[in-house]
């Protein structure tokens, strides 16, 4: 049996949101590979003694997967954890793993995303919202348009912000949300919004307020943002 790879989602931080389905993918590996703070959501399923577990960043990634790739027997698996669902802004990354592994010996195993648990505080179902990352290396114009043209049509927003401290140009943190949408002419003290922080940490805090209160305001680089216009409508009235 060839190299086996498990891109697995782990929750928003809280080793409670790791699903068994996750957490049976991590015990059976001998290499698990992730960021620091998703493997800390996970140190309690992990085995130090018995797995290989490495620390990545952006910068050492590529170099480590390939490396892993490279001194894996047959019949040996991988993890690679990442926070949230691997399904959701993750995408620039699981590609290039489909890439190094082949299609055929990765499987995908989902999680309960930040955007999930946003949805679940603010009372927005995803269902009623433009559910949107911001979190991506490329280009964002077209997704700042969907923004714009979601929030003039009415519907709800569940939204992750790009954090990109070494170049301002490219910070699409909550503030600039709120100076982008007043500058394409809506009106900002009339929209309501929720900011999460470390979700499902104890460090979790919750903003709630109008669009026009971001202006200014910092948040934390782990932080979802929702802009509530969800009209509740039961059963009953159908
Ligand atoms: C690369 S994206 C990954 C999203 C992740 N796959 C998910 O489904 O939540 C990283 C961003 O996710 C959001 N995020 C992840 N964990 C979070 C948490 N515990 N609380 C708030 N936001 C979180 C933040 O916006 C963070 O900058």
């Amino acid at each position: 049996m060839p190299r086996r790879l498990f891109v697995v989602g782990v929750g928003p931080g809280s080793p409670l949101y790791v699903t068994e389905a996750a957490k049976d993918a991590i015990r059976k590996s001998k290499y698990v590979v992730g960021y620091k703070y998703t493997l800390a959501t996970i140190e309690s399923v992990l085995d130090r003694s018995k797995q290989q577990v490495l620390e990545v960043t952006m910068g050492s990634q590529d170099e480590v997967y390939q490396d892993v790739y490279g001194r894996m027997k047959d019949d040996e698996y991988c993890t690679v954890p990442f926070t949230g669902d691997v399904n959701f802004s993750e995408s620039e990354v699981v590609d290039r793993l489909l890439e190094i592994f082949g299609d055929d010996n990765v499987l995908i195993i989902p999680g309960i995303s930040s955007i999930q648990v946003a949805a679940a505080k603010s009372r927005v179902p995803t269902d009623k919202a433009l559910i949107v990352t911001f979190h991506v290396t490329g280009d964002i114009e077209q997704k700042k348009k969907d923004l714009l043209e979601a929030v003039k049509s009415g519907r709800s927003v569940i939204l992750l912000p790009r954090p990109w401290p070494r170049d301002l140009s490219k910070h699409f943190m909550q503030s600039d949300i709120a100076k982008f949408l007043k500058a394409s002419g809506m009106d900002t003290q009339k929209l309501k919004v929720w900011v999460f922080e470390h979700l499902t940490t104890d460090k979790e805090t919750t903003f709630r307020g109008i669009v026009s209160d971001l202006e200014g305001r910092e948040f934390s680089d782990l932080s979802a943002m929702v802009i509530d216009q969800v009209k509740r409508q039961t059963y009953l009235e159908f």
